[in-house]
């Protein structure tokens, strides 16, 4: 890596030495909210820079060694959750359903691929979203956007739309609600999961793929019956450990009182979460997202889409990255699926041709948005599947693998992606459309797409 680099800091692995968790503030930062009051912000910032964190160092760098592992082909990364949490859907139905989906789809995973999963949930924390303007027109009507529960509120009204700092508290205090709920039932074991015979399957029936799937899900079944007999007892709890946390660092007032130092370890923590990663928008070398990750020993991922220059990409890496620490970051690539074939194989040549410790991800979400004619935000589930279908293909070819996957879910019934097995159209979004951003898989589409995953790279990695 370049000496120049070197020299400017002590690497990743502890931290750089001239680095601040304010150091941002002197670099360009865009998808900022401009608070009007700036003591109201500094009070705020106090008062959540002396709140316990939400995790600890000792998780962050357990993940980063997981991550290391997923480097080199060993564990699979799935990442999922909402685009965006919201401070309403902080309930026990909402938060045990997300989980829900999770473990059965990282059940499926494990069994199809026969590796452990990193299980990695967008939530306890994603509450900041980037948007496309500043400003959004109503009716000759101009207001703030809306930049997620953490800066403002979705109603278009000038009180709901002003940035409110004092939301970064009742966030924090959220993310540690889900958080904490999170645990006791990781803890607490959600036996059931383990048994696919409990799982709600009667859409199989109308897909296609249906004997495959019947296959697939009975095979699960009888490797959870062998291993309780080998064990004489019912399988009952994921290890505490086995649940880790993300969310885009955006919002970076909230991500700097939330950095901590920690007795024993050199070097700062990001600790409202495992895992932050740098949405496609603020990836930029000279920016304040990049200058404030650089600075934080937890894993990073960066979301890389169609338009990242190659040139930029490498840059990023080396201020993220400068001594290639195993573990430290991922690659969310999210070209969409009419770009990918064309953008994504040269990223990965000039990845690869680095020698850089990197695992590759593939978001198959967010170059698959569109807009219908009637103004409905929706994704096809045949263009999210068909854009990790060729990432697999394209990863192998180049000699670089696929190793994970992020994805907007949820473990609710809702109507916001088209296709599937039961074959959602156009007519059907409006029934249970509840998504304030972008549209997610619901619980069905989320275990299919799961299915197709494991046919896909089980049978590629034959
Ligand atoms: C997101 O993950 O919700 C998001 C905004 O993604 P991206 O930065 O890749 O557009
Ligand atoms: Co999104």
């Amino acid at each position: 890596m370049s000496e120049s680099r070197q020299e400017a800091s002590t690497g990743s692995v502890t931290g750089p030495v001239s680095w601040r968790p304010e150091s941002w503030q002197t670099h360009p930062a865009i998808q900022q909210p401009h608070y009007a009051d700036l003591d109201e912000l500094d009070l705020v910032r106090q008062e959540l820079s002396s709140l316990p964190p939400l995790v600890t160092s000792w998780e962050i760098l357990q993940l980063k060694q997981l991550i290391a592992e997923a480097q080199q082909g060993k564990r699979f990364l799935l990442q999922g959750g909402d685009c965006a949490e919201s401070f309403a859907d902080c309930s026990s139905e909402r938060i045990s359903n997300r989980l829900k989906v999770i473990l059965q789809m990282s059940l499926v995973l494990v069994h199809g691929l026969q590796q452990p999963v990193i299980r990695l949930g967008r939530f306890a924390g994603q509450y900041a979203k980037p948007r496309s303007t500043p400003m959004e027109s109503r009716n000759g009507v101009e207001l703030p956007s809306y930049r997620g529960d953490l800066v403002n509120a979705p109603e278009f009204t000038p009180l709901s739309r002003r940035p409110d700092p004092n939301r970064m508290l009742r966030g924090h205090a959220r993310s540690a609600l889900t958080m904490n709920f999170v645990r006791a039932l990781v803890d607490g074991g959600f036996a059931d999961l383990h048994h696919p015979e409990y799982w709600d399957l009667k859409w199989v029936d109308a897909s296609a793929h249906a004997a495959d799937y019947r296959r697939i899900v009975a095979d699960i079944a009888e490797a959870v019956q062998f291993m309780e007999t080998l064990i004489g007892e019912p399988i009952t709890s994921f290890s505490r450990v086995d649940f880790y946390t993300s969310h885009e660092a955006l919002l970076l007032h909230y991500e700097q009182a939330l950095t901590r130092q920690v007795p024993r370890q050199p070097g700062w923590f990001n600790l409202s979460t495992h895992f932050p990663w740098i949405g496609m928008r603020t990836a930029d070398p000279d920016g304040a997202h990049v200058e404030y990750c650089r600075g934080i020993r937890n894993p990073i991922g960066i979301k890389v889409g169609p338009s990242m220059p190659i040139e930029r990409l490498l840059r990023i890496l080396e201020i993220l990255n400068p001594d290639d620490e195993p573990g430290r970051i991922v690659l969310i690539h999210r070209m969409g699926m009419s770009k990918i074939a064309e953008a994504l194989p040269p990223l990965l040549e000039a990845v690869r041709a680095t020698g850089r410790r990197i695992l590759w991800c593939c978001d198959p979400m967010h170059g698959n948005t569109e807009t219908l004619a009637n103004g409905i935000k929706t994704r096809r589930f045949a263009n999210i599947v068909g854009e990790l279908e060729q990432s697999v293909d394209l990863h192998a070819a180049a000699g670089t693998h696929l190793g994970g996957v992020h994805l907007e879910l949820t473990g609710e019934d809702v109507t916001e992606c088209m296709g599937g097995a039961r074959g959602l159209g156009e007519a059907d979004l409006s029934r249970a459309y509840r998504s304030t951003v972008d549209p997610r898989l619901n619980y069905e589409q989320s275990i299919e797409l799961t299915l197709r995953i494991v046919q896909k790279l089980g049978r590629s990695r034959k």
